[in-house]
């Protein structure tokens, strides 16, 4: 008979065999990033790879006792991209630079567009069937940039590439409980179109709160599409959010692997290859996703929403094709 412990950690482990690389784990955000995998019971292989630190990092963590293996890459090594990657089921990408005050970040595209595509040409060699998720910014071109790489080697699966929003998801949460005195566990508010100022659309109209004065309404739009903007003075010239991001993405990251996993009903809101304006000439869009084993199962429309959002979905829609454009572009016209 076995003890209660040893049960649990043989279904821990038989459970929870995921693999999960972060590149750019030495970063502001890839490490905390990385503590959070550490301590997630479904990760059983975490892979750490940045151009400095990576070990560090990773001799730092592997103290931690929970059931995972975290090794540290850098480039030094012999193939360390390639063996970060090696049958991972799911590649975070942080890596690139972050953003000074007065950048938008679409001023980071010049760095992060070469970044990104080098490193999603590695993820299309080294782990093709991967679940792709980006953080580095600018996401609304960066995700279009990983995706023309990854066609460019017949390797690209739509359902498994993932613009990472959920920064935008867990502000609106907070900021709407400032705003109404509430608990902001109990707050959802689906974030849909970019991640970046305008094409950040928080639909509240969809929330418990549809009484909200025009000016209270208007101001809580402004800082949920502008809230990065208060970290990146705030921390005046060091970086921009890291701490929230690195909660943002292991929750996202943890909603992929239960998909993976086969639970149901795991709905996150995420920035996709989507069909809903593809007519318009937009490839990406965030909506919320359905997440299975197979990745995406499928995308929610934004559904009804006031006519006040349909005006920022429209003034969205114009900013986000260009974004997409410029990525696809970066890649196709290189
Ligand atoms: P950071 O500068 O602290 O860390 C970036 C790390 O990437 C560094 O350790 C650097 O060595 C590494 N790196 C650079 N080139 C690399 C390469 N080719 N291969 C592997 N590693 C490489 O920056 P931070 O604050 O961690 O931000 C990272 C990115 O995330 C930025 O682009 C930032 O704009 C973005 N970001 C995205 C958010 C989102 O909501 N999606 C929120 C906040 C930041």
């Amino acid at each position: 008979m076995l003890s209660r412990v040893a049960r649990r950690a043989f279904s821990t482990s038989r459970i929870n065999p995921y693999k999960v690389t972060v590149l750019g784990a030495g970063g502001g955000i890839g490490q905390p990033l990385s503590l959070l995998l550490k301590l997630n019971h479904k990760v059983t292989d975490l892979r750490l790879y940045d151009l400095k630190g990576a070990h560090g990092v990773a001799a730092d963590l592997s103290h931690i006792p929970t059931n995972s293996v975290v090794k540290g890459f850098t480039p030094e090594e012999k193939d360390g991209l390639k063996q970060a990657l090696d049958k991972t089921d799911v590649v975070l990408i942080p890596a690139g630079v972050p953003r000074k005050p007065g950048m938008t970040r679409d001023d980071l595209f010049s760095i992060n567009a070469s970044i990104v595509r080098d490193l999603a040409a590695a993820v299309a060699e080294s782990a093709p069937e991967a679940a792709v998720l980006v953080i580095s910014n600018p996401v609304n071109s960066t995700v279009p940039i990983v995706a023309e790489v990854l066609k460019s080697k017949g390797v690209y699966n739509p359902k498994k590439l993932f613009g990472v929003t959920t920064l935008d998801v867990i502000r609106a949460s907070r900021f709407i409980s400032q705003v109404e005195n509430t608990d902001p566990t109990t707050e959802h508010v689906t974030v849909v179109g970019g991640h970046s100022g305008i094409t950040i659309i928080p639909l509240l109209s969809q929330t418990k709160h549809k009484m909200l004065d025009k000016e209270t309404r208007d101001a809580l739009i402004h800082r949920i599409q502008f809230g990065g903007d208060e970290v990146v003075k705030a921390k005046n010239g060091a970086g921009s959010a890291t701490l929230s991001m690195a909660q943002a993405g292991a929750k996202f990251a943890n909603a992929v692997l239960a998909g993976l996993e086969g639970e149901r009903d795991v709905i996150q809101p995420s920035f996709v290859d989507s069909p809903l304006y593809k007519s318009e000439g937009i490839d990406f869009f965030a909506s919320k996703v359905l997440l299975g084993p197979q990745g995406v199962e499928k995308i929610f429309p934004v559904g009804e929403i006031s006519s006040e959002e349909e005006e920022l979905l429209a003034k969205c829609k114009e900013t986000l094709k260009k974004n997409i454009e410029k990525g696809e572009k970066f890649v196709t016209q290189a």
